[in-house]
């Protein structure tokens, strides 16, 4: 964990991620909420002229993210990987503008209850910080099994200025099916997946842009 954590946060702005790796990397990755970290794990295994900050509190998931990599002995994956083992508000916060060139948020949690959606990661602030560190054109995954989450992430996210949604159009159905009930090849399943697709749920992913500036 020495080796790989990110021990404290600068101040608004003032982390540029490249700085976390040697040698500098092209290109650096964001996924916040990585859980068991198996997501962010084959992706580092598939892109390895990437590097990964992955975003966590909890300590069960981010020990599942260690025990992989403590058990790759050859990819240097402990080379590729960072992690912020707490709030991703507060590591977007602190990234520098432009900075991210793919973020991952993977079935974060719905918290269905009215009274609760102000705990749900997608909001105002959150897209505003993420679309302030993304680069031109960057991608920005999601994938959410709560119908009530996903209406509310596509009202929000299709609205910010900041990001269009990567959908097939509506007049290229049924010729190619909606791209959101189909997760891509280039997507790994997640744990949480798993246990959607177990309990009959039927899960989303949806694909954004960032739009260029100005
Ligand atoms: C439903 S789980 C999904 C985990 C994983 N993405 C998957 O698909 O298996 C939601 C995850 O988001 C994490 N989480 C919740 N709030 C967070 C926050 N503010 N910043 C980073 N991660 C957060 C939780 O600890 C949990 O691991």
């Amino acid at each position: 964990m020495p080796r790989l954590a990110i021990a404290v946060l600068p101040g608004p702005g003032g982390l540029e991620p490249k700085s976390l790796f040697l040698p500098v990397p092209a290109r650096v990755w964001l996924e916040i909420g990585f859980g068991g970290g198996e997501h962010l794990v084959a992706q580092a295994r598939a892109h390895p002229d990437a590097v990964f900050i992955g975003a966590e509190p909890f300590v069960n998931g981010i020990a599942g993210l260690l025990a992989a990599v403590a058990a790759d002995g050859t990819d240097g994956l402990a080379e590729r990987i960072r992690v912020w083992p707490d709030d991703g508000a507060e590591l977007l916060a602190a990234l520098h503008d432009a900075s991210i060139d793919r973020a991952f948020l993977l079935f974060p949690d719905p918290w269905p209850k009215v009274r609760h959606h102000k705990r749900r990661f997608v909001n105002a602030a959150n897209l505003d910080q993420l679309a302030r560190v993304l680069v031109c054109g960057a991608e920005w995954r999601v994938a959410t099994d709560d119908s009530d989450y996903a209406s509310w992430i596509l009202e929000q996210a299709v609205a910010h200025p900041g990001f269009s949604w990567q959908a097939w159009r509506a007049a290229d159905w049924p010729a190619r099916p909606a791209d959101w009930p189909a997760r891509p090849a280039d997507w790994p399943a997640t744990r949480y997946e798993a246990k959607a697709l177990k309990a009959g749920q039927k899960p989303m992913f949806f694909s954004f842009c960032r739009r260029p500036r100005g």
